[in-house]
């Protein structure tokens, strides 16, 4: 007997991933500021400044091989677009704060279609249901009757993005970003 603990077989080590329009630190501190009151108001647990950000496309946990491939799928050249985050809301199932664009522009629409488009042509497959572009605010929120001063983003570029587990959070790391 050699008395060695034997390795816990942990399987292969998977990665948490989505594709996101990534804020920089200007547009980041706006959305803080301009949504400050509501989140307070929610209650809710609030989404720190620096993990703010608008998934695009959710892949879920991927193999390291998925990754490779998810990380070819990219430049999905839209053009460089402006947003205006003028609306704010929850949903009531999921409880979540959010910020979103009323009227999103048709160049989102383009990017979330295109890049769903090209992710499909190498095996990916998206969720059924309808992309609703959001910047998560707080979870476990509680309705809130505010109003919010409009935030514009200026958005050039996409992001590859993973999730780690960091105690009762999360912590993104931004893997790879591609110009529109
Ligand atoms: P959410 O903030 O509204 O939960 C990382 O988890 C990012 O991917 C979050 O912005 C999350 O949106 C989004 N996302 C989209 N679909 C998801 C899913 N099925 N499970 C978890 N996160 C998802």
């Amino acid at each position: 007997m050699s008395g060695e603990a034997e390795e816990p077989d942990l399987g292969p080590t998977r990665h948490r991933v989505f594709f996101a329009l990534w804020p920089d630190v200007a547009t980041r501190s706006a959305i803080s500021r301009a949504t400050r009151d509501a989140v307070q108001a929610s209650g809710g647990r609030p989404i720190a400044k620096d993990r703010l950000h608008l998934t695009v496309a959710f892949l879920g946990e991927l193999t390291a091989a998925g990754l490779d491939l998810a990380r070819k799928v990219p430049p999905i050249a839209v053009g460089g677009f402006e947003l205006t985050l003028d609306a704010l809301g929850i949903w009531p199932e999921s409880k979540i704060l959010w910020l979103a664009p009323q009227a999103p522009p048709d160049a989102l629409g383009e990017l979330e279609a295109n890049l769903w488009d090209a992710l499909a042509e190498r095996g990916f497959r998206s969720e059924e249901r309808t992309y609703r572009p959001h910047v998560t605010l707080a979870r476990r929120a509680r309705p809130v009757d505010a109003g919010v001063a409009p935030v514009r983003w200026v958005v050039q570029d996409l992001a590859l993005v993973e999730s780690f587990p960091d105690g009762r959070n999360v912590h993104y790391e931004v893997l790879e970003r591609w110009p529109l």
